[in-house]
């Protein structure tokens, strides 16, 4: 079930929208909070439908999770943002943030549709993939498809890797994918597909997408034609964010209809 979504929550979401901008040009800070809605909700269970972009990722012990190292900043930024528009849900705001850093960077837009509700309860340790473990497909392929994701989406979306860098203190890794990590494009594909790439970094998860016959193609696919990676990654990245939510799409017709009305009357 969704939460209702009503022209004074729609009107926070458009207020929201505009400080997150500002706040991820004024920080640069657009590759953590990509990185914080892709954690939030990639716990997501298809089977027991738990876990997702619901907001527990700000659950201290959902934060201490050995993956979520340095998320806690993210988390914290937004706070900023959360008391300014007090109305709307983390899982929204989280969400909200991952297509902003993209769209801002340069990236595709992606359409967001408002209404996910917060959950207190945390998912175990463990859902997210692994750097290492994933250098076997299959190790990807566990984690994806339980999301309910497929071959095409863990490539689309392992492209949300042309932002930002590792830090040793986070994840025990180190450096950016590519050249200019605050620009959204296909060089994250192009860099793979080179016998080597100094100063960059591939984690086995990385590797493994041109090591794998399924995966391939749509690396070789991406790397040339970043239009492509564009329409994939907006589907993939909308996919993702609204796992295990089903947005009332009447009702947000609504909301947008007296939003529209009361602001053309002046209110
Ligand atoms: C396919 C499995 C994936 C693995 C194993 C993985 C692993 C990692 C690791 C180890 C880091 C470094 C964290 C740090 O030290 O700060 C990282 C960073 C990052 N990941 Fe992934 N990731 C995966 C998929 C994704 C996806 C699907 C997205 C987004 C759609 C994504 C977006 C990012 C971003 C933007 C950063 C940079 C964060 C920063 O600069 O602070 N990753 N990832």
């Amino acid at each position: 079930m969704a939460r209702v979504v009503d022209a004074v929550y729609l009107k926070q979401i458009e207020k929201a929208r505009r400080l997150l901008r500002a706040l991820i040009l004024s920080k640069q800070c657009a590759p953590i909070m990509l990185r914080l809605a892709w954690h939030d909700a990639g716990t997501y269970d298809a089977t027991t439908k738990t876990g997702g972009p619901n907001g527990s990722i700000r659950n201290e012990p959902e934060l201490r999770h050995g993956s979520n190292g340095g998320l806690e900043i993210a988390v914290d930024l937004c706070e900023g943002v959360k008391a300014s528009c007090p109305k709307i849900s983390y899982a929204d705001l989280y969400q909200l943030a991952g297509v902003v850093a993209v769209e801002i960077t340069g990236g595709p837009s992606v359409r967001f549709v408002p209404g996910r509700k917060d959950s207190v309860e945390s998912p175990g340790e463990g859902r997210l993939p692994d750097a290492v473990k994933g250098e076997n497909a299959s190790h990807l392929r566990d984690v994806f498809y339980r999301m309910g994701l497929s071959d095409k989406d863990i490539v689309a979306l392992s492209g949300g890797h042309t932002l930002g860098r590792a830090h040793i203190d986070r994840s025990g890794f180190d450096g950016p994918w590519t050249k200019e990590p605050l620009k959204f494009d296909n060089s994250y594909f192009v860099e793979l597909l080179k016998e080597d790439s100094p100063g960059l970094l591939q984690l086995p998860s990385d590797r493994v997408l041109v090591e794998d016959t399924e995966f391939l193609p749509y690396v070789e696919l991406y790397a040339e034609d970043e239009e492509a990676f564009f329409k994939d990654y907006a589907r993939s990245h909308k996919k993702l964010s609204e796992l295990g939510f089903t947005p009332d799409y009447m009702g947000l017709m609504l909301a947008k209809l007296k939003l529209a009305f009361t602001s053309a009357r002046g209110h």
